[in-house]
């Protein structure tokens, strides 16, 4: 499971860097809007805090193939490391991906809502499909269920593009997705910590503490083995 950060905020990145086993970072033209900052210092200071190893995906805004590729191109060569150009599934951005994908230019499909629309942005040549859970579970549909047929329809034809769920407003909805194979799934920060806080969690903690120092106070472990007990 990739887990990925859907945000262009550099401090909470950074956070989710330092404190998490992360993957990379997704973002569109609404979270990198949010920033209001200049466009080029925001990417490339995303890559930087998440160096080049890590998948960092950038939306075109362009509408016609032409346009979109002369933007992944550009995207790629300015934001390097390992890169994904994230184009919606439409007419002209299946036009796009065939071409960058036989280019070797990764692509994500993303505003993904049906089982058909993943296939065939997959057989284009996507490298991940980005269906959006909270969405479509906002028009009564099912996210859930979306994502087992796009998992089970990929593995019925051998079919290497991933699945990379977007768009979640609960834990609930993210543990779904992660129990019908989901390949990645990408969240904003606030979310992503949620999946391990636990309340108990920290009572545990607390009642460990209190044994701890009702026998040796404040010492610590590293307190008590001391320099010489460690060689
Ligand atoms: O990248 C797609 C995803 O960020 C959409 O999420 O919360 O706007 O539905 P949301």
């Amino acid at each position: 499971m990739l887990y990925i950060i859907d945000s262009a905020h550099i401090e909470q990145i950074k956070n989710c860097i330092e404190y998490y086993p992360v993957d990379g970072v997704t973002t569109n033209p609404t979270i990198i809007s949010k920033e209001n900052s200049d466009f080029k210092s925001l990417i490339k200071e995303i890559r930087h805090v998440i160096g080049p190893d890590k998948m960092l995906h950038v939306q075109t805004t362009a509408k016609n193939a032409d346009d979109i590729i002369k933007e992944a191109i550009a995207l790629m060569e300015f934001v390097g490391g390992d890169f994904y150009i994230k184009i919606p599934i439409t007419p002209e951005g299946l036009k796009a991906t065939m071409k960058l994908s036989k280019m070797g230019i990764k692509v994500t499909m993303t505003a993904i809502f049906t089982q058909q629309q993943a296939l065939i942005a997959a057989k284009a040549g996507a490298s991940f499909v980005a269906p959006y859970i909270n969405r479509l579970d906002n028009i009564v549909s099912d996210g859930v269920h979306v994502v087992e047929e796009i998992v089970k329809m990929f593995r019925i034809y051998d079919i290497k593009c991933k699945v990379l769920a977007a768009s979640f407003k609960t834990i609930e909805q993210v543990h779904k997705i992660a129990m019908v194979g989901s390949d990645a799934i990408t969240m904003n920060p606030e979310l992503f910590k949620q999946l391990t806080y636990h309340p108990l969690t920290l009572y545990a903690i607390d009642d460990f503490m209190k044994d701890w120092e009702s026998v040796y106070g404040d010492s610590t472990i590293t307190d008590l083995l001391g320099d010489n007990d460690r060689r």
